[in-house]
């Protein structure tokens, strides 16, 4: 084998033992292969000792954290770069005026007739190309009841992160501590989620984490179609103001809605897809590795995806 073919497998062998060991896996079946190169299937053995910092490839450092333009994160102009192409515009909507509590089951409007839906449009328009994160929230309110979900809630849990992220993480709905805490995955998938995002060499305040849903279903249940669709055009905006070169979408749930599609997460991990000019990874959910750490190994192909886009873009 050529030397520098040695030399890429070494370094992707120790990036993979970092990775490993961060997530917490000290011990590595011999029989699993630990990269998927044929030659690198050998046992690694016992990964005791965290990797000295001088021996960590210069891709863990943050290279790629945020976007480096100076300019206001504004959201551009339509037809400039069109973020939300592919989108239906209606799916950009506002939802009707904030601090209305939602009739239970009476969310559906009457068709604005055409003058008004011209309007709507227009407003929608304007609303797009001066928007910014502060004016989303502002919007969102402290004391949403757009949808039910706001009678068993402790809080509104909004995105946090980087206004100018390079990548953006996207879940499905708050739980118990982003619940009670008021910030989107803090909890043990969210603990795994930081290391997940270290591993590639983002900082957590680097990257952008949201949720379709922005507040806590009861008993962790999944979001209806109808809290969905009052809730995500918020994250649509954000996407547009943010303009991230990544989104990684997290479940199967966040998937579906995301990307408009019933096909299940399983098909679609590890490959990106063109969604509102973005490229977005789906992969799976940190819980989901949480219950099943074998499946941390196709988490792990998905973000050196990521990683080396990101890289290359940045070239
Ligand atoms: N799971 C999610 O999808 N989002 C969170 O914020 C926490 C857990």
């Amino acid at each position: 084998m050529p030397e520098n073919s040695h030399q890429s497998l070494a370094d992707e062998l120790r990036e993979h033992l970092v990775y490993m060991s961060e997530l917490g896996v000290h011990e590595v079946d011999a029989a699993v292969p630990m990269v998927p190169h044929r030659e690198a299937s050998t046992s690694v053995g016992k990964i005791d000792e965290r990797v000295p910092a001088s021996e960590i490839p210069e891709i863990l450092s943050s290279k790629f954290k945020t976007n480096t333009e100076e300019t206001p994160r504004m959201a551009p102009a339509r037809g400039k770069r069109d973020l939300l192409g592919g989108t239906k515009l209606s799916d950009v909507t506002v939802p009707a005026e904030s601090k209305r509590i939602a009739p239970k089951q009476e969310h559906r409007k009457e068709e604005p007739d055409p003058p008004a839906q011209e309007e709507e449009m227009e407003s929608v328009e304007s609303t797009l190309q001066n928007d910014s994160l502060e004016t989303i929230r502002a919007e969102i309110g402290s004391d949403c009841s757009r949808c039910q979900l706001c009678e068993e809630r402790t809080q509104v849990v909004n995105s946090v992160g980087s206004a100018k992220a390079q990548l953006m993480v996207i879940g499905e709905a708050p739980g118990a501590d982003e619940d009670l805490k008021g910030e989107p995955f803090v909890g043990r998938a969210g603990k795994l989620l930081t290391k997940i995002l270290e591993s590639i060499g983002f900082e957590r305040s680097d990257v952008f984490i949201g949720n379709i849903n922005r507040c806590r279903p009861p008993q962790n249940r999944q979001p209806t179609l109808e809290e969905s669709a009052m809730c995500k055009p918020f994250l649509l905006r954000e996407i547009e103001v943010v303009n991230p070169k990544v989104i990684v979408v997290l479940g199967n749930t966040a998937t579906k809605n995301l990307l408009e599609t019933t096909t299940g997460i399983t098909k679609l991990r590890g490959n990106f897809v063109e969604k509102f000019g973005v490229k977005v990874m789906p992969t799976f959910h940190p819980a989901y590795l949480l219950r099943d750490p074998r499946k941390k190994r196709e988490v792990w192909e998905d973000m050196k995806k990521i990683r080396d886009f990101l890289e290359s873009s940045n070239d």
